[in-house]
């Protein structure tokens, strides 16, 4: 993390779990672990579309923000099934999640949808978390840094440099999530610095300096200390820990060093 050129974010994603009747008492074992935590980073809970208002209604002004996990590329009109940045934005949601793995994997997301969906999401306040990362067999073929690169200058194609400073990007590999299989510090480390090379390379120095990176990938209780201490990791994209008060709680702690 380096806190004095961009904001620390944790951030879980609790994918399809939990429930809307559940959202209250999460909250409340949560906020009483993290006091303070806005001096340090911000705090940030994506959850399924049907529990935004409750989640919106059990974070209310505490400080903690409400993401969704997903957008439409489109603006409005017949798309059945779908929610838009807009709809979003009228919910109170402040983040997205933006190209998942597991989006690209089950749902035929593409670097072009990506792209769509971030562009979508910044003619609103949304705040995208864009995701890019390898799978093992690209990881094993020495291609990371040029996945991720491509991921990365697609998902920013037609982003303007004010638009920029909006976006969060989490370095997810696809063999680290939900395997319990972490990437060392210094491999997540070393990712992130090359993604912020290639912003640097389309935006300039200053501007990607200011891109708050994250890291994404079985990052738990445990791990957390470590790979925030990598001066490129500015926080993380946190699965199965996040929907655990206690452990999700020492890892927002743990990004205060
Ligand atoms: P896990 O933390 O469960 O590995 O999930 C990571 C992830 O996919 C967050 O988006």
């Amino acid at each position: 993390m380096n806190r004095d050129l961009r904001k620390t974010v944790i951030a879980g994603n609790w994918k399809m779990n939990s429930l809307p009747s559940e959202t209250g008492a999460f909250a409340d074992a949560l906020l009483p672990l993290i006091p303070g935590f806005e001096k340090w980073c911000e705090v940030v809970i994506c959850a399924p579309f049907v529990m935004l208002p409750s989640a919106v209604l059990a974070f209310g002004d505490t400080g903690v923000k409400v993401g969704a996990q997903n957008v439409s590329q489109h603006a409005q009109g017949a798309y059945t099934g779908e929610v838009s940045a807009a709809q979003l934005c009228d919910s109170h949601t402040q983040y997205v999640i933006i190209g998942h793995s597991e989006r690209r994997e089950y749902y035929g997301e593409t670097d072009k949808t990506v792209n769509e969906k971030t562009l979508a999401a910044l003619k609103t306040s949304l705040i995208p978390i864009v995701c890019v990362g390898e799978t093992l067999e690209q990881r094993e073929n020495g291609v990371t840094f040029d996945l991720v690169a491509m991921q990365t200058k697609i998902a920013l194609k037609g982003v303007s440099k004010e638009e920029l400073s909006r976006i969060v990007i989490a370095y997810e590999p696809v063999w680290a999530i939900g395997t319990g299989k972490t990437a060392t510090p210094e491999d997540a480390g070393e990712v992130c610095k090359a993604i912020r090379e290639v912003i640097s390379g389309l935006y300039g120095k200053a501007s990607a300096d200011g891109v708050s990176i994250l890291y994404g990938g079985s990052m738990n209780d445990k791990n957390a200390r470590d790979l925030l201490a990598q001066p490129d990791i500015d926080g993380g994209l946190i699965g199965g820990a996040s929907l655990k008060p206690e452990a999700f709680a020492v890892i927002v702690n743990a990004a205060n060093q």
